[in-house]
């Protein structure tokens, strides 16, 4: 081959290369943003309740809190606050950059399955009617789904243990499975992310707990069914963890 046809296949192989990886690109990107936009589960909503607006306060450093993080079991009923509850949720799933919907914990490949749940008791949150509501991070807000007291039918759900009936409130965290099973087909992949998923979201939950001076402990161990009923779950959504959160009683 002559010099100059060699320089010209060379660079046809160096220009195809750029472009396959600069498409390739654009299709991953693009596909992340699609996904976060689609928050499309159908929910029965009675009432939404706006949240107080996020604060960032310097109260306690990092190093702090996971030094204090310890599970708590023994709740006062001193009721949290409206502001409380709006930095625990925010701590969860709060979204932090509105360009890309991305939020306060990492998800693989932008896909964001989890949803969180709040149960709240009759004088659990000052401002706060008694009952369960579905998180809305895209606008900070609650929505009621049931209204009335159900954290007995909670503590019942999750095998009777006492914390869960009282502590003032509950965080749930579900996840979607098969949403992730669509970005990644191999399922043991797509599960352990989800999975994974959950244990980042609840160590925030514990961390921001600490940090307002308050106490919770991560609850594996439940019935999904009843879990499923309670929470009238859409379709696809799986109970993963309840993070009951109160005063800790001395
Ligand atoms: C996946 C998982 C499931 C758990 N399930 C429960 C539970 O159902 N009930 C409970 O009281 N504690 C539960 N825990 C809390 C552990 O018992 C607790 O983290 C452990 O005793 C260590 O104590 P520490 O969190 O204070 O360090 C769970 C923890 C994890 C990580």
């Amino acid at each position: 081959m002559q010099k100059k046809s060699k320089f010209v296949l060379g660079a046809i192989i160096l220009l195809s290369a750029f472009l396959f990886v600069y498409i390739g690109y654009s299709v991953f990107t693009q596909s992340v943003e699609v996904k976060n936009q689609s928050q499309n589960q159908s929910r029965e909503v009675l009432t939404i309740v706006d949240l107080p607006q996020i604060e960032i306060a310097r109260n306690m450093s990092v190093d702090q809190a996971i030094q204090n993080r310890r599970s708590v079991r023994r709740f006062s009923a001193t009721p949290l606050t409206l502001k409380d509850v709006s930095q625990l949720l925010w701590a969860a799933q709060g979204i932090t950059d509105f360009e890309r919907n991305f939020r306060t914990t990492p998800s693989a490949g932008g896909v964001f399955p989890m949803e969180i749940y709040l149960v709240a008791g009759d004088d659990g949150v000052q401002e706060l009617d008694a009952g369960i509501y579905h998180y809305n991070p895209f606008n900070h807000t609650l929505e009621m789904i049931v209204r009335g007291d159900m954290r007995y039918n909670l503590s019942q759900a999750a095998h009777q243990q006492k914390w869960v009936n009282d502590a003032p409130i509950s965080l749930i965290i579900t996840g979607n499975y098969l949403k992730m099973q669509d970005r990644y087909s191999d399922k043991n992949l797509s599960t352990r992310f989800v999975d994974m998923e959950a244990g980042h979201i609840g160590e925030n939950i514990y961390l921001e707990a600490v940090s307002r001076g308050l106490g919770t402990v991560a609850i594996g161990s439940f019935y999904d069914d009843q879990m499923i009923n309670l929470l009238k779950l859409p379709a696809n959504e799986t109970p993963i963890y309840i993070y009951p959160v109160g005063k800790k009683d001395n």
